[in-house]
């Protein structure tokens, strides 16, 4: 599928055993050059032989990095050592840095090939469901930088486009069922905005679904993928670096159930299931209670009904996503934890509520009756 970006154009390749093709398609863009691969350490050795074999086997030099994937290993610490190693290897700017994992393996490895010699490629090979429909797409590259008030997602960054993303989605047999079911989030969420882009009705192709998706069958999980990589590349290609705010296919609507669902992943005791052993929220599982948070909100404005806002519950109930939680903080507290959102503009708070069952806008400096009513909407 081609992500529509002038010369920055480039392919992302959906499918199962995909992986197996990577040597054959570095070769043929970069050709037989040395290639730097970032790779998960989670992941099972079957996955990281197939990718290392392909390239081996294409006639790529493989020089490996291994990465240990978490919000606090998405640092500078871990790009600077990876850019050290690059560096070491005598690595040149044409040849290839790939990275083989989740969402924070591609975003430093993104970033370490965006900041190397003035940047290298990149090759996105993305192994969770979260970073397949979501994080390998759009070249947003970065990592989390420690202030002074603690840990800042996303703080040190690039726009830095792949020149090819590969996601095989038999990777994700591996992933755990917790994971699985977050990156589902993203997909009802990108299910929410296809009229914006329009897209094909997303939202009733995943609510028919929702029992099969979790079997994981290869053709059903090659579909989602491309659904929501459809979606994705649309908004990207409509508004590559987030500059239009206003527009109705304005990258920001991407940030659908996201305002909230920082707000709420912030408090790190907060847990899917109420058993505070699974405290914090994954991200996906923060994004679950924002986007039924920013359905309450969407309803108090008068731009959703109550059935669509209880049909985006169900859906996301029936994946086994929470969207009520338990010892919610006071609402103030959360508001104040929200205007410090990387959206938040000259102090005005950006939120973007559905509109309708497939669209969605941009409200600046919403009132906090709105945001109040998407709070109390998931309080258990
Ligand atoms: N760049 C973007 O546009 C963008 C968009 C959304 C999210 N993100 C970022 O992505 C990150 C979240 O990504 P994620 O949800 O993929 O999390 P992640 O990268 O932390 O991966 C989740 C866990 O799964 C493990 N894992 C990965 N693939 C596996 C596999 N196939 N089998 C077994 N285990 C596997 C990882 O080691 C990790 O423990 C966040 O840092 C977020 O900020 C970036």
């Amino acid at each position: 599928m081609p992500v529509a970006l002038g010369d920055r154009a480039y392919d992302v390749v959906i499918g199962a055993g995909q992986l197996a093709t990577l040597g054959d398609r570095c070769a043929d863009l970069f050709g037989r050059t040395r290639a730097f691969v970032v790779i998960d350490d989670e992941l099972p050795s079957s996955t990281v032989d197939l990718a290392l074999g392909a390239l081996a086997d294409a006639g790529l030099e493989v020089a490996e990095a291994p990465v240990s994937a978490s919000e606090e290993t998405k640092s500078l610490e871990t790009a600077h050592e990876l850019l050290r190693q690059l560096g070491s290897t005598g690595h040149e700017r044409h040849e290839p840095v790939i990275a083989l994992g989740g969402g924070v393996v591609g975003d430093v490895g993104g970033f370490v090939a965006a900041t190397y010699k003035r940047g290298a490629p990149v090759v996105q090979c993305p192994t969770t469901l979260l970073s397949m429909v979501d994080a390998s797409v759009g070249g947003k590259t970065g990592v989390n930088l420690v202030t002074t008030s603690g840990l800042k997602k996303n703080l040190v960054g690039s726009f830095w486009q792949p020149s090819l993303v590969l996601a095989d989605v038999r990777t994700l047999a591996s992933l755990s069922e917790r994971e699985f079911r977050a990156g589902l989030a993203e997909c009802v969420k990108h299910g929410q905005i296809t009229a914006n882009v329009e897209q094909p009705d997303l939202l009733g192709w995943i609510e028919s679904r929702t029992a099969t998706l979790k079997s994981g069958e290869d053709a059903t999980l090659t579909e989602l993928v491309e659904r929501n990589v459809r979606v994705k590349s649309a908004v990207v290609a409509s508004d590559e670096r987030e500059l239009d705010a206003e527009g109705r296919a304005s990258r920001m609507i991407l940030n659908l159930g996201h305002t909230f669902g920082h707000a709420l992943e912030s408090v790190r005791t907060l847990s899917p299931d109420g058993d505070p052993s699974h405290a914090p929220l994954l991200h996906g599982e923060a994004v679950a209670l924002g986007l039924v948070a920013a359905c309450g909100a969407g309803q108090s404005a008068g731009l959703l009904d109550e059935s669509e806002a209880r049909r985006v519950r169900g859906i996301l109930e029936s994946v086994g996503l929470p969207t009520r939680v338990g010892s919610l903080p006071q609402v103030e507290t959360l508001i104040a934890i929200m205007g410090h959102d990387k959206k938040a503009r000259g102090g005005r708070l950006r939120l973007v509520i559905p509109d309708g069952a497939r669209s969605v806008r941009v409200i600046d400096g919403p009132p906090d009756h709105l945001i109040r009513a998407g709070f109390e909407a998931i309080r258990a």
